[in-house]
Protein backbone atom coordinates (compact mmCIF):
# COMPACT_ATOMS: atom_id res chain seq x y z
CA UNK A 1 0.00 0.00 0.00
CA UNK A 2 1.03 3.73 -0.54
CA UNK A 3 2.79 4.83 -3.24
CA UNK A 4 6.12 6.89 -3.22
CA UNK A 5 7.88 9.13 -6.28
CA UNK A 6 11.26 10.73 -6.06
CA UNK A 7 13.23 12.54 -9.02
CA UNK A 8 16.70 14.25 -8.67
CA UNK A 9 18.08 15.52 -11.82
CA UNK A 10 17.90 18.72 -14.59
CA UNK A 11 14.54 19.53 -14.04
CA UNK A 12 13.20 22.72 -12.65
CA UNK A 13 9.76 21.22 -12.54
CA UNK A 14 10.67 18.03 -9.75
CA UNK A 15 7.94 18.79 -7.78
CA UNK A 16 5.06 18.55 -10.84
CA UNK A 17 6.65 15.72 -12.42
CA UNK A 18 6.51 13.94 -8.85
CA UNK A 19 2.49 15.13 -8.87
CA UNK A 20 2.53 13.29 -12.21
CA UNK A 21 4.36 10.01 -11.06
CA UNK A 22 2.44 10.15 -7.62
CA UNK A 23 -0.95 9.74 -9.89
CA UNK A 24 0.11 7.12 -11.95
CA UNK A 25 0.32 5.21 -8.49
CA UNK A 26 -2.09 6.22 -6.80
CA UNK A 27 -4.25 2.70 -7.01
CA UNK A 28 -1.82 1.65 -4.34
CA UNK A 29 -3.08 4.32 -1.86
CA UNK A 30 -5.65 7.27 -2.45
CA UNK A 31 -6.78 8.40 1.19
CA UNK A 32 -4.16 11.42 1.24
CA UNK A 33 -0.92 13.28 -0.80
CA UNK A 34 2.11 14.91 0.10
CA UNK A 35 5.47 16.61 -1.94
CA UNK A 36 8.03 17.87 -0.79
CA UNK A 37 10.69 19.95 -3.17
CA UNK A 38 14.69 21.10 -2.55
CA UNK A 39 13.61 24.58 -3.15
CA UNK A 40 16.52 26.93 -4.68
CA UNK A 41 17.48 28.25 -0.99
CA UNK A 42 17.78 24.79 -0.16
CA UNK A 43 14.92 24.56 2.53
CA UNK A 44 12.52 21.88 1.99
CA UNK A 45 8.82 22.63 1.73
CA UNK A 46 6.19 20.64 1.86
CA UNK A 47 2.77 20.49 0.37
CA UNK A 48 0.11 17.89 1.62
CA UNK A 49 -3.89 17.21 2.14
CA UNK A 50 -6.46 14.57 2.59
CA UNK A 51 -8.20 13.40 -0.66
CA UNK A 52 -7.05 11.93 -3.99
CA UNK A 53 -4.38 13.02 -5.54
CA UNK A 54 -6.17 12.83 -8.74
CA UNK A 55 -7.54 15.93 -8.11
CA UNK A 56 -4.59 18.44 -7.66
CA UNK A 57 -3.32 20.52 -10.99
CA UNK A 58 -0.32 22.66 -9.30
CA UNK A 59 2.44 22.30 -7.24
CA UNK A 60 5.42 23.71 -6.43
CA UNK A 61 7.73 25.12 -9.36
CA UNK A 62 11.13 25.44 -9.70
CA UNK A 63 13.10 22.58 -8.02
CA UNK A 64 14.89 20.06 -9.37
CA UNK A 65 14.50 17.55 -6.53
CA UNK A 66 11.13 16.41 -4.84
CA UNK A 67 9.76 13.18 -3.05
CA UNK A 68 5.85 12.31 -2.63
CA UNK A 69 3.99 9.66 -1.32
CA UNK A 70 0.45 8.70 -1.79
CA UNK A 71 -1.19 7.01 1.17
CA UNK A 72 -2.97 4.34 2.30
CA UNK A 73 -3.71 4.76 6.46
CA UNK A 74 -1.99 2.60 8.79
CA UNK A 75 -0.88 4.09 11.66
CA UNK A 76 -2.92 7.13 12.72
CA UNK A 77 -6.54 8.67 10.70
CA UNK A 78 -6.93 10.09 7.46
CA UNK A 79 -5.98 13.55 8.41
CA UNK A 80 -3.34 15.79 6.73
CA UNK A 81 -1.04 16.26 9.96
CA UNK A 82 -0.53 11.87 9.29
CA UNK A 83 -0.01 12.61 5.65
CA UNK A 84 3.73 12.26 4.47
CA UNK A 85 6.22 13.53 4.15
CA UNK A 86 7.39 13.90 7.26
CA UNK A 87 9.86 16.68 8.59
CA UNK A 88 11.98 17.06 11.69
CA UNK A 89 15.16 19.49 11.54
CA UNK A 90 16.82 18.59 8.61
CA UNK A 91 15.47 15.53 7.55
CA UNK A 92 12.13 15.02 5.26
CA UNK A 93 10.73 12.12 4.64
CA UNK A 94 8.02 9.33 3.04
CA UNK A 95 7.69 5.76 4.00
CA UNK A 96 5.63 2.87 2.62
CA UNK A 97 5.75 -0.14 4.70
CA UNK A 98 4.92 -0.77 8.65
CA UNK A 99 7.31 -0.11 11.43
CA UNK A 100 6.27 -2.47 13.74
CA UNK A 101 8.34 -1.12 17.20
CA UNK A 102 7.68 2.26 16.54
CA UNK A 103 6.18 2.27 19.82
CA UNK A 104 9.13 1.14 21.84
CA UNK A 105 11.63 3.13 19.79
CA UNK A 106 9.66 6.26 20.51
CA UNK A 107 9.67 6.06 23.83
CA UNK A 108 13.45 5.45 23.61
CA UNK A 109 14.49 8.25 21.47
CA UNK A 110 15.19 11.76 21.85
CA UNK A 111 12.26 13.97 23.11
CA UNK A 112 10.07 15.27 20.51
CA UNK A 113 6.68 16.98 20.28
CA UNK A 114 5.57 14.34 17.77
CA UNK A 115 3.17 16.14 15.42
CA UNK A 116 1.63 13.14 13.83
CA UNK A 117 0.67 10.07 14.94
CA UNK A 118 2.47 7.62 12.42
CA UNK A 119 5.07 5.23 12.93
CA UNK A 120 7.12 7.36 10.13
CA UNK A 121 7.23 10.35 11.95
CA UNK A 122 9.49 8.30 14.55
CA UNK A 123 12.37 7.68 12.10
CA UNK A 124 12.88 10.82 10.72
CA UNK A 125 13.15 11.75 14.55
CA UNK A 126 16.36 8.88 14.60
CA UNK A 127 17.77 9.69 11.20
CA UNK A 128 17.29 13.82 12.69
CA UNK A 129 19.01 12.84 15.99
CA UNK A 130 22.15 10.81 14.37
CA UNK A 131 22.66 13.39 11.82
CA UNK A 132 23.09 15.78 15.34
CA UNK A 133 24.94 13.22 16.62
CA UNK A 134 27.91 14.25 13.67
CA UNK A 135 26.81 10.70 11.11
CA UNK A 136 26.51 11.02 7.84
CA UNK A 137 23.59 11.03 6.09
CA UNK A 138 24.38 7.58 4.78
CA UNK A 139 25.12 6.45 8.45
CA UNK A 140 22.39 8.14 9.61
CA UNK A 141 20.06 6.37 7.26
CA UNK A 142 21.67 2.74 8.20
CA UNK A 143 21.72 3.08 11.57
CA UNK A 144 18.12 4.25 11.67
CA UNK A 145 17.15 1.28 9.51
CA UNK A 146 19.12 -0.96 12.15
CA UNK A 147 16.31 -0.29 14.37
CA UNK A 148 13.52 -1.05 12.61
CA UNK A 149 11.58 -4.29 12.73
CA UNK A 150 8.94 -4.59 9.77
CA UNK A 151 9.00 -3.63 6.44
CA UNK A 152 10.27 -0.02 5.16
CA UNK A 153 10.76 1.64 1.59
CA UNK A 154 12.16 5.03 2.66
CA UNK A 155 12.88 7.99 0.39
CA UNK A 156 14.60 10.54 2.71
CA UNK A 157 15.98 14.68 1.84
CA UNK A 158 17.95 16.17 4.17
CA UNK A 159 18.46 19.75 4.24
CA UNK A 160 22.35 20.97 3.20
CA UNK A 161 23.01 17.40 1.15
CA UNK A 162 22.08 17.10 -2.00
CA UNK A 163 20.09 14.06 -4.22
CA UNK A 164 17.52 12.17 -2.37
CA UNK A 165 18.72 8.60 -0.13
CA UNK A 166 16.26 5.74 -0.60
CA UNK A 167 16.43 2.24 1.56
CA UNK A 168 14.17 -0.77 1.06
CA UNK A 169 13.39 -4.01 2.95
CA UNK A 170 10.52 -5.50 2.10
CA UNK A 171 8.75 -3.20 0.33
CA UNK A 172 9.07 -2.70 -3.79
CA UNK A 173 11.55 0.31 -5.10
CA UNK A 174 12.89 0.77 -8.48
CA UNK A 175 14.96 2.95 -10.18
CA UNK A 176 14.63 4.10 -13.28
CA UNK A 177 17.18 5.96 -15.29
CA UNK A 178 17.00 8.74 -17.30
CA UNK A 179 19.44 11.11 -19.57
CA UNK A 180 19.78 13.45 -17.19
CA UNK A 181 18.06 12.75 -14.26
CA UNK A 182 16.79 9.81 -12.08
CA UNK A 183 13.39 8.53 -10.71
CA UNK A 184 12.54 6.33 -7.94
CA UNK A 185 8.76 4.97 -7.63
CA UNK A 186 7.14 2.20 -5.64
CA UNK A 187 6.03 0.73 -9.16
CA UNK A 188 7.32 0.95 -12.65
CA UNK A 189 4.76 2.43 -14.40
CA UNK A 190 5.14 6.14 -12.55
CA UNK A 191 8.24 6.85 -14.61
CA UNK A 192 7.66 4.59 -17.51
CA UNK A 193 6.56 8.08 -19.59
CA UNK A 194 10.15 9.19 -18.85
CA UNK A 195 12.38 5.96 -19.14
CA UNK A 196 11.92 2.08 -19.02
CA UNK A 197 15.78 1.29 -17.72
CA UNK A 198 15.99 0.16 -14.73
CA UNK A 199 17.49 -1.08 -11.21
CA UNK A 200 16.00 -2.98 -8.55
CA UNK A 201 16.68 -1.94 -5.11
CA UNK A 202 17.06 -5.48 -3.16
CA UNK A 203 16.40 -5.97 0.23
CA UNK A 204 18.68 -3.92 2.80
CA UNK A 205 20.40 -1.68 -0.14
CA UNK A 206 19.94 1.77 -0.35
CA UNK A 207 20.47 4.02 -2.60
CA UNK A 208 21.97 7.67 -3.24
CA UNK A 209 20.69 9.32 -6.29
CA UNK A 210 22.07 13.06 -7.25
CA UNK A 211 21.10 14.04 -11.20
CA UNK A 212 22.23 11.41 -13.30
CA UNK A 213 25.07 9.89 -10.28
CA UNK A 214 23.50 7.09 -8.80
CA UNK A 215 24.94 5.51 -5.97
CA UNK A 216 24.09 1.83 -4.74
CA UNK A 217 24.68 0.27 -1.31
CA UNK A 218 24.71 -2.42 1.45
CA UNK A 219 22.22 -1.29 4.13
CA UNK A 220 24.25 -3.53 6.26
CA UNK A 221 27.74 -2.69 5.88
CA UNK A 222 27.99 0.42 3.69
CA UNK A 223 29.87 -1.39 0.91
CA UNK A 224 28.94 -0.08 -2.59
CA UNK A 225 27.05 -2.24 -4.58
CA UNK A 226 26.81 -2.54 -8.64
CA UNK A 227 23.70 -2.77 -10.77
CA UNK A 228 22.83 -4.38 -14.29
CA UNK A 229 20.83 -1.77 -15.83
CA UNK A 230 17.36 -3.76 -17.02
CA UNK A 231 15.43 -2.55 -20.58
CA UNK A 232 11.76 -3.54 -18.95
CA UNK A 233 9.60 -3.69 -22.20
CA UNK A 234 6.32 -2.14 -20.82
CA UNK A 235 4.53 0.40 -22.96
CA UNK A 236 3.34 3.68 -21.71
CA UNK A 237 0.06 2.98 -23.59
CA UNK A 238 -0.70 -0.18 -21.03
CA UNK A 239 -0.21 1.67 -18.18
CA UNK A 240 -2.87 4.40 -19.80
CA UNK A 241 -6.32 4.85 -19.42
CA UNK A 242 -6.90 5.49 -22.88
CA UNK A 243 -10.10 6.29 -24.49
CA UNK A 244 -11.68 3.74 -22.10
CA UNK A 245 -13.88 5.56 -19.08
CA UNK A 246 -11.64 3.63 -16.18
CA UNK A 247 -8.85 1.10 -15.94
CA UNK A 248 -11.48 -1.68 -15.27
CA UNK A 249 -13.18 -2.23 -18.17
CA UNK A 250 -10.10 -1.47 -20.57
CA UNK A 251 -8.26 -4.31 -18.47
CA UNK A 252 -11.37 -6.54 -19.21
CA UNK A 253 -11.21 -5.79 -22.30
CA UNK A 254 -7.40 -6.25 -22.73
CA UNK A 255 -8.38 -10.13 -21.86
CA UNK A 256 -8.85 -10.29 -25.75
CA UNK A 257 -4.81 -10.85 -25.49
CA UNK A 258 -4.18 -11.71 -22.22
CA UNK A 259 -4.85 -14.69 -21.98
CA UNK A 260 -2.87 -15.95 -25.45
CA UNK A 261 0.30 -13.46 -23.64
CA UNK A 262 0.20 -15.90 -19.85
CA UNK A 263 0.60 -19.40 -21.73
CA UNK A 264 3.06 -17.88 -23.99
CA UNK A 265 5.87 -19.39 -22.09
CA UNK A 266 8.65 -21.21 -23.20
CA UNK A 267 8.07 -25.37 -22.15
CA UNK A 268 11.10 -25.03 -20.79
CA UNK A 269 10.06 -22.97 -18.03
CA UNK A 270 6.95 -24.59 -17.93
CA UNK A 271 8.78 -27.98 -17.01
CA UNK A 272 11.79 -26.46 -14.73
CA UNK A 273 7.42 -25.59 -12.49
CA UNK A 274 6.61 -29.03 -12.75
CA UNK A 275 9.58 -30.66 -11.94
CA UNK A 276 9.65 -28.41 -8.89
CA UNK A 277 6.04 -29.72 -7.94
CA UNK A 278 7.40 -33.27 -9.22
CA UNK A 279 10.28 -33.27 -6.28
CA UNK A 280 8.17 -32.28 -3.64
CA UNK A 281 5.50 -34.22 -1.48
CA UNK A 282 3.55 -31.85 -0.44
CA UNK A 283 2.23 -28.67 -2.33
CA UNK A 284 0.73 -26.04 -1.02
CA UNK A 285 -0.98 -23.11 -3.29
CA UNK A 286 -1.27 -19.66 -0.78
CA UNK A 287 -2.71 -16.73 -2.36
CA UNK A 288 -4.72 -13.80 -0.46
CA UNK A 289 -8.57 -12.62 -2.03
CA UNK A 290 -9.09 -12.65 -5.75
CA UNK A 291 -5.58 -14.82 -6.46
CA UNK A 292 -7.44 -17.34 -4.15
CA UNK A 293 -10.09 -17.88 -5.89
CA UNK A 294 -8.04 -18.31 -8.80
CA UNK A 295 -6.15 -20.97 -6.93
CA UNK A 296 -9.11 -22.67 -5.68
CA UNK A 297 -9.92 -22.98 -9.50
CA UNK A 298 -6.44 -24.61 -9.90
CA UNK A 299 -7.67 -27.41 -7.20
CA UNK A 300 -10.03 -28.76 -9.62
CA UNK A 301 -7.89 -28.72 -12.90
CA UNK A 302 -5.36 -30.79 -11.13
CA UNK A 303 -7.71 -32.80 -10.10
CA UNK A 304 -9.27 -33.08 -13.87
CA UNK A 305 -6.09 -32.91 -15.26
CA UNK A 306 -3.35 -34.63 -13.58
CA UNK A 307 -5.33 -36.31 -10.94
CA UNK A 308 -3.33 -34.78 -7.64
CA UNK A 309 -4.85 -33.23 -5.27
CA UNK A 310 -3.43 -30.00 -4.48
CA UNK A 311 -3.84 -28.24 -1.01
CA UNK A 312 -5.08 -24.62 -1.46
CA UNK A 313 -4.81 -21.87 1.37
CA UNK A 314 -5.42 -18.22 1.96
CA UNK A 315 -2.42 -16.75 2.86
CA UNK A 316 -3.33 -15.45 6.22
CA UNK A 317 -4.75 -18.67 7.17
CA UNK A 318 -1.53 -20.84 6.50
CA UNK A 319 0.07 -20.20 10.33
CA UNK A 320 -2.24 -23.18 11.22
CA UNK A 321 -0.72 -25.70 8.49
CA UNK A 322 2.94 -24.63 8.59
CA UNK A 323 4.09 -27.66 10.97
CA UNK A 324 2.86 -29.14 7.22
CA UNK A 325 5.90 -27.03 5.60
CA UNK A 326 9.73 -28.86 5.58
CA UNK A 327 12.03 -29.17 2.88
CA UNK A 328 10.10 -31.52 0.68
CA UNK A 329 7.28 -29.23 0.27
CA UNK A 330 6.75 -26.57 -2.53
CA UNK A 331 4.74 -23.52 -2.01
CA UNK A 332 2.87 -22.36 -4.84
CA UNK A 333 2.60 -18.28 -4.64
CA UNK A 334 -0.68 -16.80 -6.56
CA UNK A 335 -0.15 -12.65 -6.85
CA UNK A 336 -1.14 -10.22 -8.97
CA UNK A 337 1.29 -7.74 -7.31
CA UNK A 338 3.84 -9.81 -5.74
CA UNK A 339 4.13 -7.91 -2.53
CA UNK A 340 0.72 -9.18 -0.64
CA UNK A 341 2.58 -9.04 3.14
CA UNK A 342 0.26 -12.08 4.10
CA UNK A 343 1.86 -14.34 1.53
CA UNK A 344 5.08 -12.96 1.18
CA UNK A 345 5.64 -13.55 5.26
CA UNK A 346 4.66 -17.20 4.30
CA UNK A 347 6.88 -17.52 1.85
CA UNK A 348 9.65 -16.49 3.85
CA UNK A 349 8.58 -18.42 6.84
CA UNK A 350 8.37 -21.63 4.36
CA UNK A 351 12.00 -20.89 2.51
CA UNK A 352 13.90 -21.33 6.09
CA UNK A 353 12.55 -24.55 6.85
CA UNK A 354 13.91 -25.25 3.30
CA UNK A 355 10.56 -25.09 0.92
CA UNK A 356 10.60 -24.53 -2.24
CA UNK A 357 8.86 -22.01 -3.77
CA UNK A 358 7.30 -21.54 -7.58
CA UNK A 359 5.61 -18.35 -7.70
CA UNK A 360 3.57 -16.61 -10.60
CA UNK A 361 2.79 -12.75 -10.40
CA UNK A 362 2.50 -10.08 -12.92
CA UNK A 363 5.23 -7.69 -11.71
CA UNK A 364 8.85 -9.28 -12.36
CA UNK A 365 10.32 -6.88 -10.17
CA UNK A 366 8.65 -7.87 -7.20
CA UNK A 367 9.83 -9.43 -4.09
CA UNK A 368 7.79 -12.86 -4.19
CA UNK A 369 8.93 -13.16 -7.88
CA UNK A 370 12.47 -12.05 -6.53
CA UNK A 371 12.51 -14.41 -3.78
CA UNK A 372 10.59 -17.60 -5.65
CA UNK A 373 12.50 -20.37 -6.35
CA UNK A 374 11.14 -20.73 -10.29
CA UNK A 375 8.66 -17.68 -10.91
CA UNK A 376 6.17 -17.95 -13.96
CA UNK A 377 5.34 -14.07 -14.98
CA UNK A 378 1.60 -14.08 -15.61
CA UNK A 379 2.50 -11.97 -18.38
CA UNK A 380 -0.96 -9.22 -18.08
CA UNK A 381 1.16 -5.88 -18.39
CA UNK A 382 0.25 -3.17 -15.94
CA UNK A 383 -3.10 -3.81 -13.97
CA UNK A 384 -4.06 -0.51 -11.97
CA UNK A 385 -7.56 -1.03 -11.23
CA UNK A 386 -7.71 -2.02 -7.71
CA UNK A 387 -10.27 -4.92 -9.12
CA UNK A 388 -8.01 -7.50 -10.24
CA UNK A 389 -9.53 -8.45 -14.05
CA UNK A 390 -7.48 -9.70 -16.16
CA UNK A 391 -4.28 -10.73 -13.94
CA UNK A 392 -7.20 -13.17 -12.80
CA UNK A 393 -7.82 -14.76 -16.17
CA UNK A 394 -4.02 -14.54 -16.92
CA UNK A 395 -3.45 -16.74 -13.64
CA UNK A 396 -5.80 -19.40 -14.35
CA UNK A 397 -4.24 -19.56 -17.88
CA UNK A 398 -0.99 -20.18 -15.98
CA UNK A 399 -2.52 -22.52 -13.28
CA UNK A 400 -4.65 -24.39 -15.73
CA UNK A 401 -1.35 -24.87 -18.03
CA UNK A 402 0.22 -26.08 -15.18
CA UNK A 403 -1.98 -28.50 -14.17
CA UNK A 404 -1.87 -30.42 -18.30
CA UNK A 405 1.58 -30.13 -17.75
CA UNK A 406 1.54 -32.24 -14.61
CA UNK A 407 -0.78 -34.70 -16.08
CA UNK A 408 1.76 -34.91 -19.14
CA UNK A 409 -1.10 -33.31 -21.63
CA UNK A 410 0.73 -29.76 -22.01
CA UNK A 411 -0.19 -29.59 -25.70
CA UNK A 412 -3.77 -30.42 -25.16
CA UNK A 413 -3.64 -27.59 -22.36
CA UNK A 414 -2.25 -25.29 -24.92
CA UNK A 415 -4.84 -25.63 -27.45
CA UNK A 416 -7.83 -25.85 -25.21
CA UNK A 417 -6.28 -22.02 -23.55
CA UNK A 418 -6.18 -21.19 -27.46
CA UNK A 419 -9.65 -21.95 -27.78
CA UNK A 420 -10.53 -20.11 -24.44
CA UNK A 421 -8.40 -17.06 -25.55
CA UNK A 422 -10.58 -16.84 -28.41
CA UNK A 423 -13.76 -17.35 -27.25
CA UNK A 424 -13.17 -14.35 -25.15
CA UNK A 425 -12.06 -12.35 -27.58
CA UNK A 426 -15.37 -13.04 -29.56
CA UNK A 427 -17.48 -12.27 -26.42
CA UNK A 428 -16.13 -9.17 -25.82
CA UNK A 429 -17.88 -6.48 -28.19
CA UNK A 430 -19.82 -3.65 -26.94
CA UNK A 431 -23.26 -5.24 -27.80
CA UNK A 432 -22.62 -7.90 -25.27
CA UNK A 433 -21.55 -5.14 -22.77
CA UNK A 434 -24.96 -3.63 -23.42
CA UNK A 435 -26.70 -6.67 -22.30
CA UNK A 436 -24.41 -6.82 -19.74
CA UNK A 437 -25.62 -3.65 -18.61
CA UNK A 438 -29.06 -4.28 -18.94
CA UNK A 439 -28.71 -6.89 -16.61
CA UNK A 440 -26.95 -4.51 -14.07
CA UNK A 441 -29.98 -2.04 -14.09
CA UNK A 442 -31.81 -4.71 -13.11
CA UNK A 443 -30.32 -5.72 -10.04
CA UNK A 444 -28.79 -2.04 -9.57
CA UNK A 445 -31.00 -1.40 -6.14
CA UNK A 446 -30.59 -4.65 -4.51
CA UNK A 447 -29.11 -4.76 -1.15
CA UNK A 448 -28.10 -8.63 -1.63
CA UNK A 449 -26.68 -10.97 -4.15
CA UNK A 450 -25.95 -14.56 -4.02
CA UNK A 451 -23.98 -16.50 -6.48
CA UNK A 452 -23.55 -20.12 -6.92
CA UNK A 453 -21.19 -22.28 -8.70
CA UNK A 454 -20.88 -26.50 -8.80
CA UNK A 455 -17.04 -27.80 -8.93
CA UNK A 456 -14.75 -25.47 -10.95
CA UNK A 457 -17.39 -22.54 -10.85
CA UNK A 458 -17.90 -22.74 -7.21
CA UNK A 459 -14.67 -21.02 -6.23
CA UNK A 460 -16.32 -18.76 -9.21
CA UNK A 461 -19.14 -17.96 -7.64
CA UNK A 462 -16.77 -16.33 -4.30
CA UNK A 463 -14.83 -14.88 -6.66
CA UNK A 464 -18.07 -13.04 -8.26
CA UNK A 465 -18.80 -12.40 -5.03
CA UNK A 466 -15.65 -10.31 -4.19
CA UNK A 467 -15.44 -8.46 -6.91
CA UNK A 468 -19.17 -7.51 -6.91
CA UNK A 469 -18.65 -6.63 -3.17
CA UNK A 470 -15.35 -4.48 -3.46
CA UNK A 471 -16.42 -1.84 -6.88
CA UNK A 472 -20.49 -1.86 -6.41
CA UNK A 473 -20.95 -2.19 -1.68
CA UNK A 474 -23.67 -4.74 -2.63
CA UNK A 475 -23.65 -7.68 -0.43
CA UNK A 476 -22.92 -9.98 -2.62
CA UNK A 477 -21.86 -14.22 -1.36
CA UNK A 478 -20.73 -16.83 -2.77
CA UNK A 479 -22.07 -20.48 -2.09
CA UNK A 480 -21.45 -23.90 -3.79
CA UNK A 481 -24.84 -24.62 -5.61
CA UNK A 482 -25.84 -27.66 -3.34
CA UNK A 483 -25.16 -25.81 0.17
CA UNK A 484 -27.75 -23.58 -0.40
CA UNK A 485 -30.34 -25.71 0.89
CA UNK A 486 -28.21 -26.85 3.93
CA UNK A 487 -28.86 -23.12 5.46
CA UNK A 488 -28.45 -20.44 3.10
CA UNK A 489 -32.00 -20.40 1.05
CA UNK A 490 -33.40 -19.28 4.60
CA UNK A 491 -32.39 -15.66 3.11
CA UNK A 492 -34.30 -15.77 -0.11
CA UNK A 493 -37.52 -13.90 -0.25
CA UNK A 494 -39.41 -12.62 -3.20
CA UNK A 495 -37.16 -11.07 -5.52
CA UNK A 496 -34.00 -11.39 -4.10
CA UNK A 497 -31.40 -11.80 -7.09
CA UNK A 498 -29.26 -14.54 -7.61
CA UNK A 499 -26.57 -15.24 -10.83
CA UNK A 500 -26.72 -19.14 -11.00
CA UNK A 501 -23.42 -19.89 -12.50
CA UNK A 502 -23.36 -23.06 -15.07
CA UNK A 503 -26.10 -24.76 -16.57
CA UNK A 504 -25.74 -28.62 -15.41
CA UNK A 505 -28.74 -30.52 -14.57
CA UNK A 506 -27.95 -30.42 -10.31
CA UNK A 507 -27.20 -26.69 -10.58
CA UNK A 508 -30.33 -26.05 -12.39
CA UNK A 509 -32.14 -28.24 -9.84
CA UNK A 510 -30.90 -25.97 -6.96
CA UNK A 511 -31.65 -22.77 -9.19
CA UNK A 512 -35.22 -24.23 -8.85
CA UNK A 513 -35.05 -24.27 -5.45
CA UNK A 514 -34.16 -20.86 -5.47
CA UNK A 515 -37.12 -19.63 -8.11
CA UNK A 516 -39.66 -21.13 -6.14
CA UNK A 517 -38.70 -19.22 -3.10
CA UNK A 518 -39.30 -15.81 -5.11
CA UNK A 519 -35.86 -15.40 -6.24
CA UNK A 520 -34.79 -13.62 -9.28
CA UNK A 521 -32.44 -15.62 -11.31
CA UNK A 522 -29.66 -14.85 -13.66
CA UNK A 523 -27.83 -17.81 -15.63
CA UNK A 524 -24.42 -17.34 -16.68
CA UNK A 525 -24.01 -20.12 -18.46
CA UNK A 526 -23.44 -21.97 -22.11
CA UNK A 527 -27.02 -22.60 -22.61
CA UNK A 528 -30.18 -21.15 -21.69
CA UNK A 529 -32.55 -22.71 -19.26
CA UNK A 530 -36.15 -21.69 -18.85
CA UNK A 531 -35.83 -20.80 -15.30
CA UNK A 532 -33.80 -17.88 -15.85
CA UNK A 533 -35.33 -14.38 -15.76
CA UNK A 534 -32.12 -12.98 -17.44
CA UNK A 535 -29.67 -14.98 -19.55
CA UNK A 536 -25.60 -14.35 -19.45
CA UNK A 537 -24.04 -16.35 -22.16
CA UNK A 538 -20.43 -17.81 -21.66
CA UNK A 539 -18.98 -19.80 -24.72
CA UNK A 540 -18.45 -23.66 -24.42
CA UNK A 541 -14.72 -23.55 -23.22
CA UNK A 542 -14.79 -27.05 -21.63
CA UNK A 543 -12.10 -27.81 -18.80
CA UNK A 544 -11.31 -24.02 -18.77
CA UNK A 545 -15.03 -22.97 -18.29
CA UNK A 546 -14.27 -21.47 -15.15
CA UNK A 547 -12.20 -19.19 -17.21
CA UNK A 548 -14.64 -18.01 -19.49
CA UNK A 549 -17.20 -17.39 -16.82
CA UNK A 550 -15.63 -14.95 -14.70
CA UNK A 551 -15.92 -12.63 -17.47
CA UNK A 552 -19.30 -11.42 -17.83
CA UNK A 553 -19.12 -10.89 -13.96
CA UNK A 554 -16.49 -8.91 -14.17
CA UNK A 555 -18.29 -6.71 -16.29
CA UNK A 556 -21.39 -6.88 -14.20
CA UNK A 557 -19.17 -5.88 -11.34
CA UNK A 558 -18.17 -2.92 -13.41
CA UNK A 559 -21.39 -1.68 -14.45
CA UNK A 560 -22.63 -2.06 -11.01
CA UNK A 561 -20.70 0.50 -9.77
CA UNK A 562 -20.74 2.91 -12.30
CA UNK A 563 -24.53 2.77 -12.16
CA UNK A 564 -24.30 3.71 -8.37
CA UNK A 565 -22.43 6.54 -9.33
CA UNK A 566 -19.51 4.74 -8.03
CA UNK A 567 -15.33 4.97 -9.06
CA UNK A 568 -14.71 1.26 -9.81
CA UNK A 569 -10.84 1.45 -9.78
CA UNK A 570 -10.61 3.06 -6.35
CA UNK A 571 -12.66 1.56 -4.42
CA UNK A 572 -13.22 2.81 -0.61
CA UNK A 573 -10.84 1.44 1.97
CA UNK A 574 -8.76 -0.50 -0.65
CA UNK A 575 -5.53 -0.43 -2.07
CA UNK A 576 -4.21 -2.36 -4.68
CA UNK A 577 -1.36 -3.88 -3.24
CA UNK A 578 -1.89 -5.10 0.39
CA UNK A 579 1.51 -4.73 1.73
CA UNK A 580 0.48 -4.73 5.32
CA UNK A 581 -1.10 -7.58 7.65
C1 LIG B 1 -9.00 -8.37 -6.20
O1 LIG B 1 -10.01 -7.84 -6.97
C2 LIG B 1 -8.78 -7.76 -4.92
N1 LIG B 1 -8.52 -6.37 -5.02
C3 LIG B 1 -7.87 -8.48 -3.93
O2 LIG B 1 -8.64 -9.51 -3.40
C4 LIG B 1 -6.53 -9.06 -4.43
O3 LIG B 1 -6.75 -10.12 -5.31
C5 LIG B 1 -5.70 -9.56 -3.21
O4 LIG B 1 -5.43 -8.47 -2.38
C6 LIG B 1 -4.43 -10.26 -3.61
O5 LIG B 1 -3.55 -9.40 -4.28
P1 LIG B 1 -2.31 -9.95 -5.09
O6 LIG B 1 -2.83 -10.78 -6.21
O7 LIG B 1 -1.59 -8.72 -5.55
O8 LIG B 1 -1.49 -10.78 -4.13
Amino acid sequence: MCGIFAVSGETSDAGMRVLEGLKKLEYRGYDSWGIAVRAPEGHVPIEKEIGKISHVEQVFVDAHEAIGHSRWATHGGVTRENAHPHQVGRVTLVHNGIFENYKEVKEEGPDHAFLSETDTEVIAVMINHLLEEGKSSEEALRTAAEKIIGRFALLVMIEGISGILAARRGSPLIIGRGEEETFIASDIPAFLAHTNVVNYLDDDEMVHIDGAKVQFSSLQTGELIEKRNIEVPWKVEEAEKGDYPHFMIKEIFEQKETIARAINHEDALVEEAIELLQSCNGVYFVACGTAHKAAMAAEYFFAKFSHRKINVVPASEMPSFEQFINEKTAIVAVSQSGETADLLEILERGQKKGAKVLAMTNVESSTIARIADVHLPINAGPEKAVASTKATTAQMAILFLLACADGNRMNEGRQILRSVSGNINDLLNPRYEDLVRTVAQEIMNHSTLFIIGRGSLYPMALEAAIKIQEVSYIHAQGFPAGEIKHGPIALIEEGTACLVLGDDQETLSNATELKSRGAMIIGVSTTQADIFDHWLRVPDCGGAQSIATVVPIQILAYHLAVLRGLDPDMPRNLAKSVTVK
